[in-house]
C-alpha cells in the first residue's frame, strides 16, 4: 500500500484559498517543520495564510495537539512536599506592555503554598518577555535541566525555565511569527500559549488575556473569543483552565523594558510599586490559588510581610542570579517633558511598546541579543496632574542612535488635556469553561 504524503505548497495553497486543513495535513506540517523538512519560508507563507484566513475550532484544536506532540510532556504528579502532592499551578499572559506580573506573582504563589512550573517566553513583537527581563539579573539563567526543575518545585515551589523540549514546534513558529508580522492571529496565539502550557505539567492554569491597543487582539470581543478558545483547549487536555480579561490600553505600571521592569517588580515585592501591578498580581494569585484548591491564604499579605520577596530571592539564587549586583539600566537617557499644564489624558500601550522595542528591548531578527538596559519610565500616569516642563517619560538605551526612532514611535501616542479621562477598570471579566 502506498502511503499518502503531503507537500508544503499544497498545504499552503489550501489555506491561502480559504480551505480547511485536514487533521493529517496539520500533523504532517507541524512534524515536518519541527524536523526541518518544511523550510522557514514555507512555514512563513502558511502562517500568513492562517493569519489572513483564520482556522476553524477543529483546526485550532488539532494544530495545538500537534504542537504539544512535537515535544515531550512533563509530568510532576509523582512529586511530594510534606508527603502531599504538589499544587501545580501556572499563569500565562497573551502579551502586554509593561506586563512584569509573572515576576512578583510566582513568588507570591510560592509563599502561599503553590508550586509553579513556569515555561516562560521571550519578547514577541512589541510585547516584552519574562525571560528577557529576568536575564537582566546578573547570572540568572532559564536554561535549567529537567532534574533541576523537579528539584526546585519540591524544595522551593517554582522554576522559571525556557520551554526547551516542550512544544519545540512553538519555539520555531514563535520566533518566525516575531519577524514575519504574523503575531496578531487568534489561532496562532491560542495554539502557541496552550501547547506550552499543556506540555509543562501543571494541573491548573490562569490565562491573563489582554484587551486594548497594547494587546495582540484589540477588541474586547476578539479577546473574549481568544480566552474562550484557550479555556476550552486546556479543559479538553485535562487542565483546569480559566481566564481573566484585563485592560491593556495603557502600559501596566511605570517601567517598560527589561532591567527597569525587574526593578519595578522588586518594588512590588517590597510591599510598594504601582497600584495596577499590585492589583493584577494579587488578582491573578487569588485565581491561581483557587484553581489549585488552595484556600485560607491571603496573597496580598505575602507582599506586605516580605515572604514573597524571600521566595523570589531563593528562586533567583537557585537559578544562578545575583540580586546583590545592580540592575543595569541603559547608560543613555532622553527625557520628554510636558508641553503644558493639565492632566495626563492618554498613554497608548502600543506606542510605548513600539518605542521600547526600538530602544533595543526586543528583536527584529531571529536570535538577536536584546538590550537588558533598554526601557522607559513613565513619570505621570493617565489621570495624574502635570505641569509644563516637568518630565513625563525617560527613555533608556545602550545605543543612542535608537532614540530618534523610539521618539517617533511615541509621538502622537500620548496626550495632556484639561481633564482626567474616566477611569477604566483593570480587571474586565473572568471566563471559565462553558462561558
Ligand atoms: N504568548 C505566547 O506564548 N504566544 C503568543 O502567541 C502570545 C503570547
Amino acid at each position: 500500500m502506498t502511503q499518502f504524503t503531503f507537500d508544503a505548497p499544497t498545504v499552503i495553497r489550501t489555506k491561502r484559498d480559504g480551505g480547511v486543513l485536514s487533521d493529517a495535513a496539520i500533523d504532517w506540517v507541524i512534524d515536518a517543520y519541527t524536523h526541518g523538512r518544511v523550510a522557514d519560508e514555507q512555514m512563513s507563507a502558511l502562517l500568513m495564510a492562517i493569519f489572513l484566513r483564520g482556522m476553524t475550532a477543529a483546526e485550532i484544536a488539532r494544530w495545538t495537539a500537534a504542537m504539544v506532540d512535537s515535544g515531550e510532556r512533563m509530568d510532576f504528579s509523582d512529586l511530594r512536599r510534606g508527603g502531599r502532592p504538589l499544587a501545580l499551578v501556572d499563569k500565562h499572559s497573551t502579551g502586554g506592555v509593561g506586563d512584569k506580573t509573572t515576576i512578583p506573582l510566582v513568588p507570591v504563589v510560592m509563599a502561599c503554598g503553590g508550586a509553579v512550573p513556569q515555561a516562560a517566553g521571550r519578547g514577541l513583537g512589541h510585547t516584552g518577555g519574562t525571560l528577557d527581563k529576568l536575564e537582566s539579573i546578573a547570572g540568572f539563567t532559564a536554561e535549567i535541566s529537567k532534574h533541576q526543575i523537579r528539584q526546585q518545585l519540591c524544595d522551593l515551589g517554582a522554576a522559571i525555565f525556557a520551554a526547551g523540549e516542550l512544544a519545540p514546534a512553538d519555539r520555531k513558529i514563535y520566533a518566525l511569527r516575531d519577524i514575519t508580522a504574523t503575531t496578531e492571529s487568534l489561532p496562532l496565539i491560542a495554539s502557541s500559549v496552550m501547547s506550552k502550557k499543556i506540555a509543562e505539567g501543571a494541573n491548573a492554569l490562569v490565562l491573563d488575556t489582554k484587551v486594548g491597543s497594547g494587546a495582540f487582539l484589540k477588541t474586547e470581543e476578539e479577546s473574549r473569543e481568544l480566552a474562550r478558545t484557550m479555556v476550552e483547549l486546556g479543559t479538553a487536555h485535562g487542565l483546569t483552565t480559566r481566564a481573566v480579561l484585563t485592560d491593556m490600553s495603557t502600559p501596566l505600571g511605570c517601567a517598560i523594558g527589561n532591567a527597569v521592569e525587574v526593578a519595578e517588580s522588586l518594588e512590588v515585592l517590597a510591599g510598594g510599586g504601582p497600584p495596577d501591578v499590585v492589583e493584577l498580581t494579587v488578582t491573578l494569585a487569588a485565581e491561581m490559588l483557587d484553581a489549585a484548591g488552595l484556600d485560607g491564604v491571603d496573597p496580598a499579605q505575602t507582599l506586605a510581610d516580605g515572604s514573597a520577596m524571600d521566595r523570589f530571592r531563593d528562586l533567583v539564587a537557585a537559578q544562578g542570579g545575583d540580586l546583590g549586583q545592580d540592575l543595569h539600566v541603559g547608560p543613555h537617557a532622553e527625557t520628554i517633558t510636558a508641553p503644558r499644564d493639565g492632566r495626563m489624558e492618554s498613554i497608548d500601550a502600543m506606542a510605548v511598546g513600539l518605542a521600547v522595542w526600538r530602544l533595543g528591548a526586543g528583536r527584529s531578527a531571529p536570535g538577536e541579543r536584546v538590550q537588558p538596559g533598554a526601557g522607559m519610565y513613565i513619570h505621570r500616569r493617565v489621570g495624574e496632574p502635570v505641569s509644563a516642563g516637568e518630565p513625563l517619560f525617560t527613555l533608556y538605551t545602550e545605543t543612542p542612535d535608537r532614540f530618534e526612532g523610539a521618539i517617533a514611535e511615541l509621538d502622537g501616542g500620548w496626550a495632556v488635556g484639561d481633564a482626567a479621562p474616566p477611569a477604566r477598570p483593570l480587571i474586565i471579566d473572568r471566563i471559565t469553561s462553558g462561558d
